[in-house]
């Protein structure tokens, strides 16, 4: 059942070209130009009215959040507030019925985001849920929802439903762009070009093994590591980092680049693996520069970087080429050499991958 490879999460990472497919199957037309997500049709002008969306998760969940506020704010121009379900609950919440409250969950049973939607709903704000298991508690409270249709995810550390929730929003996004009527023609078609194509891109990285058990190697006995990433890689670094600690038991960090000089800078030296994404981009050249003043330290670069790049290559001291894409959709490609880097380092350091210490694949007590 594991498909011929020795874990469930590597089988998981491997079947994301066809997970993300599959979540956009049926909801894009490249040739026609549209993308529709029939679950939320009804509320597709209550969602191009709002003056502001609450999503609500916990762990990947959350960092899949993080993502779809950068989607929403640059394509739909809606104000987007990402909590944590725990911390929204307990905060006596200002909402009302014109509140748009989008729950991300991979189970569906996360009992502090099914809480969190609850009080929202009590509250007469429109509830929205994006979920993979279908029929889940998530999905039956909600008013309406898109599933992520990635399939039984089993290894605990979730890897193929963050994809698919990234896709699923970005589906949203540009379906209430258009709605707005504030996302032109020629990006529209650009982007949605780009969506198509990410598939194959994974499939791409995912053929450079060998890279990312080199790597691994070199890392493994590491006792800290951070990652970095400005933008939309922001939500990526955070979730590179929870993926290296849930199953190898490495404490690892997630910062925005240019808070690493607010504090963390303090860390760096020659014992320290530094993960940068720094595709091109908006903030490459300032990624460049955080690159450098890492470097000046003697921390270890290991950079994610776009094929063909030359700069950050001369001074990483290792990285990963990832093919380029537009830059609402490099999360989806950045993230895939973080969770294979963090499955081969716990599979080094003998850690039970599937079944990592302490926790479970779906938190049904707060
Ligand atoms: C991390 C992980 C957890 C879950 C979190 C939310 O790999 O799996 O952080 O993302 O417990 O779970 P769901 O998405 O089921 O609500």
């Amino acid at each position: 059942e594991k498909g011929g490879y020795e874990h469930f999460m590597l089988k998981e990472i491997h079947e994301q070209p066809r997970s993300i497919k599959d979540c956009f199957r049926g909801r894009l037309n490249v040739d026609e130009g549209w993308v529709k997500l029939g679950g939320i049709k009804d509320y597709e002008s209550k969602l191009a009215k709002a003056k502001r969306i609450i999503m609500v998760a916990c762990g990947t969940s959350w960092h899949a959040a993080l993502v779809g506020e950068y989607l929403f704010e640059d394509l739909a121009r809606i104000p987007v507030e990402v909590e944590y379900a725990s911390e929204f609950r307990y905060r006596n919440p200002i909402i009302d019925e014109d509140d748009i409250v989008i729950a991300i969950s991979q189970s569906g049973e996360t009992a502090d985001t099914l809480a969190a939607l609850n009080l929202a709903k009590s509250k007469g704000a429109t509830i929205l849920g994006i979920c993979n298991v279908v029929g889940s508690s998530i999905s039956r409270i909600t008013h309406a929802g898109s599933y992520t249709h990635a399939g039984p995810e089993i290894g605990v550390a979730s890897t193929k439903a963050f994809t698919a929730q990234v896709t699923v929003l970005t589906l949203m996004a540009l379906s209430i762009a258009r709605k707005k009527g504030n996302l032109d023609d020629t990006k529209f078609r650009r982007i949605i070009t780009e969506l198509e194509l990410i598939p194959d891109k994974v499939a791409k990285i995912l053929e450079q093994s060998e890279k990312h058990e080199e790597i691994s190697a070199v890392y493994k006995d590491a006792r800290n590591a951070l990652y970095l990433g400005r933008g939309n890689s922001f939500p990526v670094a955070l979730e590179g980092a929870l993926k290296l600690k849930e199953i190898s038991y490495i404490h690892a960090e997630g910062y925005p680049a240019a808070e690493m000089k607010h504090g963390p800078i303090a860390l760096i030296d020659e014992e320290m693996p530094v993960f940068v994404i720094a595709t091109k981009g908006p903030s490459y050249e300032k990624v460049v520069s955080n690159i450098q003043e890492v470097k000046a330290r003697k921390g270890k670069i290991i950079a994610v970087i776009t094929e063909g790049d030359t700069q950050v290559k001369a001074i990483a001291d290792h990285y990963i080429e990832i093919p380029d894409t537009d830059e609402n959709l490099a999360p989806l490609l950045a993230t895939i050499p973080l969770q294979l880097i963090s499955y081969y380092v716990a599979v080094m350091r003998g850690a039970n991958v599937d079944q990592p210490r302490n926790l479970a694949k779906s938190v049904t007590v707060e």
